[in-house]
């Protein structure tokens, strides 16, 4: 067992072994834990949510897709990522509460019997209803002594592609949010591409957009319906840098509904990228796209009370070459009336970091008073976030992925950068917008003290190394006088992951401990330990024997002790899956865990091609698991 520090809960397992084909052939196509913990599925895609006036059960799930969009808003989304418990109040709140689990996005291959054949709006609508996040009651039942998602609950909701939703904060009515369906730019439907997740203190979920752009495409490269010529190359211009293309990413649904098409609706994509406020305990309340907090293709936010109240909260924006930002609210949070706090989050500064090589660091404010945005409206600073961080001089990071803070030492703050294909690589990148200009994402930034890995392909060892930052690492960083809305701080590399077994300096990494690749989910639970999930890629890595994953294995979920950096393996996941989100209850006991596309690169006549989890029936599905452990214990505790 490890006991590292006073307070410190402790880690109380041993690392198990990873899920390689030298364990298994084939890859062992389930859950593993170390023994003595058990696990049993609890949410899975398509499951009722137990909305009230429904039947019990209904609507069920049919394993061969065929359930509608309308089923599909009173059933799981897709592609589960980041979650939260909250508790329902009484003495039994580790027994029962709201889980709010986002849905990333979906495998339009699985989701409908006959995949993308004889496309159309029913099709685009059940995608767009399978996004977005989840809320459903769930309780330990006192008879079976199991977890189950109660049916029915007033609490039980689906908010998704089509959600409206206000937008608040300064971006609110700005004209560039302005569209034939929104004249005053406050008012859209949905929020998309919910990737990791936080929570406040007041007890609201926040959910994060991140890789909107992808539903979006522009055909014709151009834009109509605005009045001069330098505001449509100004609005082209942003599409390039936050990734719109002619295509999108395949989701299609620009040819069935117009509003995704970048062209002829150039304001729509101003409306994501946002972080969204979800209060769980309203049914009715109406999610706000919080614009203070800027947008970006938001991982996470997580955020820490300061000791003069403010709430300071933390998201990177996961791309390649991209930022990490902090935002400050201007109010205090309000302990004692909960009615004060809910609208905190429109009110504040917005700041983005810069890592000196000398492991100093700086909170470079995006405001007008900054000299470079002296010109730059608020409104403006909160949609055009990535051209006004490019303007002050941020430092490009390897993706920025989740962030945590360390509830025993809140000035430190982790942050995984999951990995980076054009750190270091030399050349110049060829165009890959419609203009022929490429996006921050195909810059190539020398490596650097906070990116210290790169370059180009090598094949001349004995494993070929392939570009850029290959297994990630993660950095935190030590706000100065501890206190979390300084403008300063100092930073160090908390690991870098890699295969202890190469010899190359970019493959091996730095581990005290089990080897992982990409790191991405990271998340502190209430006794100090640090929980990292990884998301490395399964496009052929994880598949193939000689890959780089050969000796790391399936994705998998690892425990960190902060203080002395030891990492111990304490669960891998089935074939093809991500494993992303994580929460525990109160007390520790009972663990939540999302696993995000299993079986991918499966396909539509054969979607269990890679994997048949969880119910070994005849699709995979995205799911959140309970954990346990038998003797009733602390969740990777002594
Ligand atoms: Fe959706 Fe960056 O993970
Ligand atoms: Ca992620
Ligand atoms: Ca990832
Ligand atoms: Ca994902």
């Amino acid at each position: 067992p490890i006991r590292s520090r006073p307070g410190f809960g402790g880690i109380g397992f041993e690392g198990i072994e990873p899920n390689t084909r030298a364990l298994d052939p084939n890859l062992i196509d389930d859950v593993r834990l170390p023994p003595g913990y058990s696990y049993q599925v609890l949410y899975r895609w398509g499951d009722p949510i137990g909305a009230l006036g429904q039947r019990p059960g209904e609507p069920a799930w049919r394993d061969d897709a065929s359930n509608d969009s309308i089923d599909q808003t009173l059933q799981s989304g897709d592609h589960h990522d980041g979650m939260h418990f909250f508790p329902l109040p009484g003495r039994l709140g580790s027994s029962r509460g709201l889980l709010c689990v986002n849905h990333e996005y979906n495998d339009q291959l699985f989701l409908f019997p006959d995949g993308m054949d004889t496309w159309n709006i029913e099709k685009v609508r059940k995608s767009q209803h399978a996004h977005g996040v989840s809320i459903v009651a769930v309780w330990r039942h006192p008879r079976t002594g199991r977890w189950e998602v109660k049916r029915p609950s007033p609490f039980a909701r689906r908010i998704h592609g089509n959600t409206p939703m206000q937008i608040t904060g300064p971006a609110a009515g700005d004209d560039l949010l302005k569209t034939a369906a929104d004249p005053t730019g406050t008012r859209v439907l949905g929020t998309l591409n919910n990737c990791a997740h936080g929570y406040t203190p007041w007890g609201t979920y926040l959910t994060c957009e991140e890789n909107w752009n992808g539903y979006f495409a522009n055909p014709t490269g151009d834009v109509e319906g605005l009045p001069g010529n330098d505001q449509k190359l100004e609005i082209l211009a942003g599409q390039t840098r936050y990734g719109i293309t002619q295509t999108g990413f395949g989701y299609r649904w620009h040819e069935h509904d117009a509003r995704f098409r970048a062209d002829l609706n150039p304001n729509e994509p101003h409306r994501f990228g946002y972080v969204v406020e979800i209060d769980p305990y309203s049914p009715r309340s109406m999610p706000k796209k919080r614009t203070a907090l800027g947008r970006c293709k938001h991982e996470n936010a997580e955020h820490v009370v300061a000791a003069n109240g403010r709430v300071v909260l933390y998201t990177g924006d996961d791309e390649r070459n991209e930022y990490i930002y902090k935002f400050v609210t201007a109010g205090s949070y309000n302990p004692r009336n909960r009615r004060t706090n809910m609208d905190l989050l429109d009110e504040g500064t917005l700041y983005v970091a810069k890592f000196n090589d000398d492991g100093t660091g700086e909170w470079l404010e995006l405001t007008p008073n900054n000299p470079a945005l002296d010109n730059w409206t608020q409104a403006e600073i909160c949609i055009r976030t990535r051209q006004a961080a490019d303007a002050v001089g941020a430092t490009m990071m390897d993706r920025p992925e989740w962030i945590a803070a360390d509830p025993m030492a809140p000035a430190n703050v982790y942050c995984t950068l999951t990995n980076n294909s054009n750190r270091g690589r030399s050349g110049i990148p060829t165009g890959n917008n419609p203009d022929g200009t490429t996006n921050a994402g195909s810059a190539r930034p020398p490596v650097n003290n906070a990116n210290p890995r790169g370059g180009d392909a090598d094949t001349t060892g004995p494993v070929p190394v392939p570009t850029g930052n290959v297994y990630g690492h993660i950095i935190r960083w030590h706000e100065d006088d501890d206190d979390n809305t300084s403008p300063t701080f100092t930073w160090d590399i908390f690991v870098l992951a890699g295969d202890s077994t190469r010899t190359d300096p970019r493959l091996q990494g730095n581990t005290i401990g089990d080897d992982f690749n990409s790191p991405d989910g990271l998340w502190f639970d209430g006794a100090g330990r640090l929980w990292i999930q990884t998301d490395a890629t399964t496009s052929g890595s994880s598949y193939n024997p000689g890959g780089l994953n050969e000796n790391i294995g399936t994705n998998q979920m690892l425990c960190a002790d902060p203080e002395s950096g030891e990492i111990r393996r304490f669960l891998t996941g089935p074939r093809g899956c991500e494993v992303t989100g994580v929460v525990t209850t109160p007390d520790r006991k009972t663990m939540f865990v999302n696993f995000q596309h299993p079986g991918e690169g499966g396909t539509t006549t054969n979607p269990t091609a890679i994997s048949d989890w969880p119910d070994r029936g005849p699709r995979p599905r995205s799911a959140t698991i309970v954990i346990t452990r038998d003797d009733g214990g602390e969740i990777g505790g002594l």
